[in-house]
């Protein structure tokens, strides 16, 4: 079966985007894995892109070697990227995992963002062609959340959000080779 990387970009508790990506994890349990750390990455220095590798860098790196598609989801900071989500971007230039790796992101920027986080996904699909990730069209949804679409359990109960998150988990799947056959 295949695993697909949930990672939020935003540090925010009551964030609309990691509701976003714990309703994915909620939803399928066993196809996907919520990376949630974010926050305690350090700066990206190249001088400490060297093995052995800050742990945290070290855990990210195994989470994306372990997963056959990545989802995202991120907010839009100043019209760009969070800098703690580049940041976390900037650590994965010198790694092997991206290559290749099928990509999908939901944007969940609200009617009152004042760019819709276009900018920011604009951003997101320069730097994943740049590390050679694999963007999945199919994966990449526009779905508008208000904050009190999250409940008390901090997951999204909206059918329609949930039917855009099936449909990005989907398509990431759909998109993952198949194994090479046992010889
Ligand atoms: C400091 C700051 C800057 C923002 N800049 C933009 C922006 O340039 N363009 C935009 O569309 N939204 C912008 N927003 C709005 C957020 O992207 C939007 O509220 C997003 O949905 C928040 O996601 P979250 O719920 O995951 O934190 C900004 C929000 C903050 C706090």
């Amino acid at each position: 079966m295949a695993t697909v990387l949930l990672i939020s970009g935003s540090t925010r508790a009551g964030s609309t985007n990691t509701a976003l990506v714990r309703t994915a994890a909620a939803m399928d349990p066993d196809g996907t894995r919520h990376y949630d750390g974010l926050a305690a990455l350090p700066a990206f220095n190249p001088d400490d892109d060297i093995e052995p590798l800050p742990p945290t860098v070290a855990e990210l790196r195994a989470a994306l070697a372990a997963a056959d598609a990545l989802l995202i989801c991120t907010p839009e900071y100043a019209g760009a990227l969070p800098g703690a989500f580049k940041n976390l971007l900037d650590w994965t230039v010198g790694g092997a995992e991206m290559p290749g790796l099928p990509v999908g992101w939901i944007n969940a920027a609200g009617v009152a963002a004042p760019t819709g986080g276009a900018a920011a996904h604009a951003e997101l699909a320069t730097v994943l062609g740049y590390v050679g990730a694999r963007v999945v069209d199919a994966a990449c949804r526009r779905v508008p959340l208000v904050r009190s679409q999250v409940g008390d359990d901090g997951l999204i109960a909206d059918p329609h959000v949930r039917a855009e998150i099936a449909t990005a988990l989907d398509g990431l799947v759909s998109a993952v080779d198949p194994a090479p056959p046992a010889r």
